[in-house]
């Protein structure tokens, strides 16, 4: 639970210390920033983990500047962790009015949601429904709406018949889910021990590996008319290529050299990626009524408490378990 020193409320908040493995994280304290004009104050209940969290600091994508140190004695350049999160409304900017205080919220996106408190535009807030869990609603957004943006990108619906690989991770899991609910046969890659709950949301599983094409001609021997690259593998990029003739309606939203020079379509935030950010701000209030009414599962695989990140993130890094992992404050 939050601290408070000399009667300000500390927000304690999870930080990559440095580029690494997981042992870098450390759990720091701030005091709880201020709401701006136009933002809130959230206390955070539930903040998925996605990821995108350990590649932050990884090293993969930035150099650190040991130069530019901040309170806590962390270089400045050190990435935020926890984009998206659910939680109670504690203080709203002066000039919002969709929320209130006490309100319980989905927030997405939102950076630094790796706290007990976050700050975020009151755009990025939408109302929690009653029905929904914490850990579900603080883990829907980000697999949610990449998987509609890649629903988007590739016009997958009725009469298609769709290759997803990559189908029992938290983006895949979403994707089967959003095809089948649009009409769309569903072909999706997994592990074997995760084949059942890909039967259960409506998909044909396959195991990856060596012999993939064929599995796939087998379970759809109509054809692929589109498919769906959340594995990142070079043999996810070679099946699609293989099944499905259009490379328009072939998307993936992992980045490589390969991909980029496929001509299919790269979804995300990298050089030359879509990142779509008007179709995945727009899918968010049907994917919380979706989740709401239960039409839309959110499977949780695990939930950690958030001083136990580094687990969470060795746990993610390792594990086949299918689902989100979740950090409770
Ligand atoms: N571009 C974007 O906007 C965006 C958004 C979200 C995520 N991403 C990226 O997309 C990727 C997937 O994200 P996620 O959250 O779904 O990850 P995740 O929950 O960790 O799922 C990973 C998936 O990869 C599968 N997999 C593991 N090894 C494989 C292999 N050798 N061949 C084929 N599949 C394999 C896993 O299947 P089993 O567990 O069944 O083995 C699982 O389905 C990550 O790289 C993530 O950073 C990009």
């Amino acid at each position: 639970m939050p601290d408070r020193i000399n009667n300000e409320v500390m927000s304690r908040i999870v930080r990559p210390t440095t580029y690494g493995t997981p042992e870098v994280l450390a759990l720091t304290e701030a005091p709880v920033p201020s709401a701006a004009a136009d933002g809130v104050v959230v206390e955070v209940r539930a903040a998925g983990v996605n990821p995108i969290d350990w590649k932050l600091y990884s090293g993969a994508f930035h150099a650190v500047d040991e130069d530019h140190k901040d309170a806590a004695g962390i270089a400045a350049s050190m990435p935020s962790l926890g984009l998206e999160c659910a939680g109670v409304v504690t203080e709203i900017g002066a000039d919002v009015t969709s929320v209130q205080v006490g309100d319980e919220v989905i927030v997405y996106p939102v950076t630094a949601a790796y706290a007990d408190y976050v700050t975020a535009p009151a755009t990025a807030v939408l109302a929690k429904p009653a029905t929904l869990g914490w850990a579900e609603a603080g883990s829907l957004m980000l697999c949610g709406t990449t998987a509609a943006h890649a629903l988007h990108a590739t016009g997958a619906g009725a009469g298609d018949t769709v290759l997803i690989h990559g189908g029992s991770g938290g983006v895949g899991l979403m994707a089967i889910q959003l095809a089948t609910a649009a009409g769309a046969t569903v072909i999706a890659t997994a592990a074997e021990r995760n084949h059942a709950l890909l039967r259960e949301l409506g998909a044909i599983p396959v195991a990856y590996g060596p012999g993939l094409a064929d599995r796939v001609r087998t379970a759809a021997p109509q054809g692929v008319t589109a498919a769906i690259d959340c594995a990142g593998t070079g043999e996810a990029l070679d099946v699609s290529l293989e099944l499905a003739a259009d490379r328009t309606r072939i998307a993936s939203i992992t980045g490589s050299p390969r991909r980029a020079e496929a001509g299919i379509k790269l979804l995300g935030y990298g050089p030359g990626q879509d990142a779509g950010t008007d179709i995945r701000n727009a899918a968010r209030p049907t994917l919380v009524e979706h989740a709401a009414a239960k039409t839309l599962r959110v499977v949780i695989a695990k939930s950690f408490p958030l001083a136990e990140a580094a687990a969470a993130h060795t746990f993610g890094q390792a594990s086949h378990t299918p689902g989100k992992l979740v950090l409770i404050p």
